[in-house]
């Protein structure tokens, strides 16, 4: 199959273009490297030994994207690119909106134009809000989220149901991806985020290798076992397999549908700093501070619609998360900046 991925350099981006690779796809890459470094899809060669044909520009380039479905030809899209900062959102919400439906909006017509309707979208938990009691079912209820940036995935989830009802010929997935952590296990390709990062993850990632200082616990008065928020967290590996799962699902289904990729089970704070701990070897000083705004006590995926008709499931746990997360981070401290 010859899979057209936007955003493909990014963090989830680079591993599902190396999952295609490895399986014999032609993958080309839409990127605008605004919040990435073509040195991933570097590593991505050296690991699979294949190359993604890159094109380097935004997808809301109308002009430019249309030249590039014309040249390549593509079977299938998987879309990535956007805006994904909570934070940032709640600060420019114009940007987000903007940015992330026009981005989106210039992808469909150009895949309409070119007779290509297969999208595997990158939808998001925070589609569930703050409404609904976990585990989160796809069929729950009412969507809405708590920020501008979780709301372009609302409004883009029913911009692209409208747009399958209206059409059968368009067969799209949307992907609500729980809390994605971790990195190949060769330790080449991984999470680098700019700047101080704002998910936990990351964050503990850089306090054991020494860049920052102390993890900042953001409450620890919650309805939880341990009082910290608790998430489901998911191997990024694990999730480029599901994107593979998706597209194979659309061979033989047409119209839209949900499905969450998550693990099913919750890890706290203080549980994923611990595991962090015991694959670096390292203590991770933390504090613990008020709660952060907008955060929820506790988040996780009901899995069995992937399950059932996707057939897939995450195999990965959160020790495995922790030390591929790890291996990448104590081998490029500095992300992709300092390689090459
Ligand atoms: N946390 C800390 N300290 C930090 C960062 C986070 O204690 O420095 C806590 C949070 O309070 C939360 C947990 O760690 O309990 C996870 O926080 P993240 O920021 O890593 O992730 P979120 O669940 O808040 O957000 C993620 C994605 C969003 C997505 C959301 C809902 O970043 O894009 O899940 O699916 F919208």
């Amino acid at each position: 199959m010859r899979v057209l991925v936007t955003g493909g350099a990014g963090y989830i981006g680079s591993h599902t273009v190396l999952t295609l690779l490895e399986r014999g796809d032609d993958v080309i890459v839409v990127d605008n490297f605004a919040n990435s470094s073509p040195e991933s899809l570097e590593r991505v060669a050296r690991i699979t030994g294949r190359h993604a044909t890159v094109h380097r520009l935004d997808v809301a380039d109308r002009e430019a994207l249309d030249a590039v479905f014309a040249a390549e030809r593509p079977d299938a899209v998987i879309h990535f690119a956007g805006l994904k900062a909570v934070g940032e959102s709640v600060a420019q919400p114009l940007r987000y909106y903007s940015e992330n439906l026009g981005t989106t909006f210039s992808l469909l017509a150009a895949m309409d134009r070119h007779d290509v309707r297969t999208l595997v979208f990158s939808s998001s938990a925070t589609v569930y809000g703050d409404h609904q009691p976990a585990p989160y079912r796809e069929d729950g209820g009412l969507l809405g989220s708590t920020n501008p940036y979780g709301e372009t995935k609302v409004m883009l989830e029913r911009v692209l149901t409208d747009v399958a009802q209206a059409d059968p010929r368009w067969r799209i997935a949307l992907l609500r991806y729980f809390n994605p952590i971790g990195a190949h296990e060769s330790g080449l390709i991984g999470e680098d985020p700019r700047g101080i990062p704002n998910n936990l993850a990351p964050y503990v990632a850089q306090v054991a290798v020494g860049r920052l200082a102390e993890v900042g616990v953001f409450g620890d008065d919650y309805a939880t076992a341990d009082g910290t928020g608790e998430r489901d967290y998911i191997h990024v590996v694990d999730l480029a397999e599901g994107h593979v799962a998706a597209l194979e699902h659309l061979r033989d289904h047409e119209g839209v549908r949900a499905w969450n990729l998550g693990t099913g089970r919750a890890t706290s704070v203080l549980e994923l700093i611990a595991a962090f701990e015991a694959a670096s070897g390292r203590p991770i000083p933390s504090r613990v501070l008020p709660r952060r705004d907008g955060d929820l006590a506790q988040a996780w995926a009901d899995t069995t619609r992937a399950a059932e008709e996707l057939g897939w499931r995450a195999s990965r746990g959160i020790a495995e998360m922790a030390r591929d997360a790890w291996r990448w981070q104590s081998a490029n401290p500095n992300g992709y900046d300092a390689a090459s």
